[in-house]
Parts: structure tokens; C-alpha cells; sequence
């Protein structure tokens, strides 16, 4: 698959996820197979660029390219500036955050919110595509929607024509409204209808979460592309399971507790390394809490985490809690649905 003057390596794409989708985390799926990677979202709001956390969420060290970065505001020109300045930072792919229900970003009428106001989206995307390309005509621009405002008003489509209009380069669809937030389930019919009235790249997303609903939603929307967001919590491997089985048609054998601790470690490495100690203990506590979810003794093992403040000491609980499951099987057994 193609973006601008990349060619990625595969179509399955790794969600960005505010406080998940850090730059280790970019770096661990694409080693497990992710084809691409959009970071975590950065405000447009020029105050905020120079806040600790923005600076880290800018940093790409090292990140396998390309760098997409995701901008969110409402502002057009404030956001052309961040795009501006992010791709001074690295970044070769600008994506456009339409998609996010937070109250946070929503309540300045970003996010999702803006796709009640239709030219709003229309002076935002042409403002911000003109601005990139002017100086720097071989980054793409892309951006991430839902299906519309709230189920009475799934304006996707229209959403979508106005993208291409305005030089937008690839559209991912998450296949809810924004009033749904992350309630009942995803659909794919929307996401199959702009696929078929436009003709950039278009990526489905939403409830993607195994390699036999990864080939039915491919089917039924007929997208150039998955992304996976939650499912990859704690499951980075999905990636490489869901590229064997639309390669093969056969499902992968799931990892042994010795691999998934090796994957683990490296995570927790690079994440401290990352953060700091005293970010990097705190931040890591969910990665490990999703990589636990439903194994036996799990709920106990977390809340003794809890109370760990230091990373090798962090590093060597999580160490023991999955050496003693080794000792019952070589797979993880899993007491709850993961
Ligand atoms: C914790 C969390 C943070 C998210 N942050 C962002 C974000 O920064 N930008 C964005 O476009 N979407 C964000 N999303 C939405 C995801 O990118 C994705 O669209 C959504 O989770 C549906 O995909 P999934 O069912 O595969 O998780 C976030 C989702 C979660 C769960």
C-alpha cells in the first residue's frame, strides 16, 4: 500500500490511542507486524507545545518510518501551524484527528464534535492541506473520522468528499457515531459505502479485535486497510496473527508464556527508558494490567503492583507472576474472556 512516497509494508495499521500508542508501544507492534503506526494525538494549541508532554509525544527517535503524527483543535490556522511545526519536529505523514469523542477535545469542539459543521471540516482540512504543501509537498495529509455526529445524522460521506476535495490523502473510519462513543458495536455498512464514493485509500477501524473479524470486516467494507486499537492492548502479537491469516487462511498458534515474556520485557525496557523512572513505573502499570487480563491470579498480582514505585522492582514482579504460570502450561490459560 502507498501513501504519498511511502510504501508501507502491509495494511494493517496500529490506532493512535491518547497514553497508549506512545513511541514504544509504535515501536513494539510494528515489530509484531503492524504495517504503520499514527501516534498519539498532539493539541494544536501552540501553548501546549512545549509542555513536557507534548515534547515527549513529539520525540520519534529511532521510530521506524514513516512518522505520522496526529494534530487535534478546531482552529484552522492554529492547526496548520502545529502541522507545521510537527513535521519540523520528523514527522513525514500529518493525520487530522476527527475522530475522538473525549469531553476534553470535544468541548473546544474538536475531535468527533466537528463533524456536525461540515464547512468547518472544509476550511480546516483546505487550510492545513494548502499550508503543508506548500513547503512541504511530499508529506500527505490524511485524516480519522466516525460515521457521523449521532445515528440520525451519518454524514460520513459527505465528510469524506469533502476530504478529497481538499487534498486529503487516505481516510480511516471508525465505525461509530461520536454519540455512540465506544458503546454497542461497530459497524462496517458506512465504512463500505464511502469506500465505494471516493477514491483515496480508506482504512476501516472499530472492533477489529481477532484474524477471522479482520478478513470479514475487509470483506464487508472493501477498505484498503484495518486498524486496530484496543485489541492491541496487552495483544501486540495480533498483528502477526491477522497477517498470517489473511495470508494463509490458517489461524497461528499462540504465543508461549516465554515468548510473551520475552515481548513483555523488551516492552517494559524501552518503556522505562522512555519515560523515566518515576513516569515509567506509574505508566506502565496498565500495559501490564492488559497483558495479565483474565490469566489466573491476575486481580491479586495487580493490586500488588500497585504498590511497586520502582521500575527493576516492577520489572521482577511481573517477571515472577509470569514464571509461575509457566509452571502450570507453556500457553497462557486464560480464566475470563482477554
Ligand atoms: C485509550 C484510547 C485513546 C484514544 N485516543 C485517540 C486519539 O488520540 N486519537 C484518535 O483519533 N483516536 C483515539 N482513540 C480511538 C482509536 O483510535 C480507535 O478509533 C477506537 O479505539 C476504535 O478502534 P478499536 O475498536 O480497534 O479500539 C482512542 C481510543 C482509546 C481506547
Amino acid at each position: 500500500m502507498k501513501l504519498g512516497p511511502y510504501t508501507l509494508p502491509n495494511n494493517l495499521f496500529v490506532a493512535p490511542m491518547a497514553g497508549v500508542t506512545d513511541r514504544p508501544f509504535r515501536q513494539l507492534c510494528k515489530r509484531l507486524g503492524a504495517g504503520y503506526a499514527v501516534s498519539e494525538m498532539i493539541a494544536s494549541n501552540a501553548m501546549l507545545w512545549n509542555s513536557a508532554k507534548t515534547l515527549r509525544r513529539a520525540n520519534h527517535d529511532g521510530e521506524v518510518e514513516p512518522i505520522s503524527v496526529q494534530i487535534a483543535g478546531a482552529d484552522p490556522q492554529m492547526m496548520a501551524e502545529a502541522a507545521l511545526l510537527n513535521i519540523e519536529r520528523g514527522a513525514q505523514i500529518i493525520d487530522i484527528n476527527m475522530g475522538c469523542p473525549a469531553k476534553k477535545v470535544c468541548n473546544v469542539a474538536s475531535g468527533s464534535a466537528l463533524l456536525k459543521d461540515e464547512p468547518l471540516v472544509g476550511k480546516i482540512l483546505e487550510t492545513i492541506v494548502t499550508s503543508v504543501n506548500k513547503d512541504h509537498p511530499l508529506v500527505p495529509v490524511t485524516l480519522k473520522i466516525r460515521t457521523g455526529w449521532d445515528r440520525e445524522h451519518k454524514n460520513a460521506i459527505n465528510i469524506a468528499k469533502i476530504a478529497v476535495n481538499s487534498g486529503i490523502e487516505m481516510l480511516t473510519i471508525h465505525g461509530r457515531t461520536k454519540a455512540d462513543l465506544y458503546r454497542g458495536e461497530a459497524e462496517y455498512e458506512t465504512i463500505a459505502a464511502v469506500k465505494a464514493a471516493i477514491n483515496i485509500p480508506v482504512v476501516a477501524n472499530g472492533d477489529i479485535n481477532s484474524p477471522i473479524k479482520a478478513a470479514q470486516v475487509l470483506k464487508e467494507t472493501g477498505a484498503d486497510a484495518l486498524m486496530i486499537g484496543r485489541a492491541a492492548q496487552g495483544r501486540p502479537w495480533i498483528f502477526r496473527e491477522i497477517l498470517h491469516y489473511l495470508k494463509t487462511g490458517q489461524l497461528l498458534q499462540a504465543p508461549k508464556v516465554a515468548e510473551i515474556q520475552e515481548i513483555m520485557n523488551h516492552h517494559l525496557l524501552d518503556h522505562y527508558e522512555f519515560y523515566g523512572e518515576y513516569a515509567g513505573v506509574r505508566t506502565a502499570r496498565k500495559h501490564i494490567g492488559w497483558y495479565c487480563k483474565g490469566l489466573k491470579g491476575s486481580h491479586v498480582f495487580r493490586q500488588h503492583l500497585n504498590t511497586i514505585e520502582d521500575c527493576q522492582k516492577q520489572l521482577e514482579a511481573v517477571n515472577h507472576f509470569f514464571d509461575s504460570l509457566k509452571q502450570d502450561s507453556e500457553h497462557l490459560i486464560y480464566l475470563e474472556a482477554a
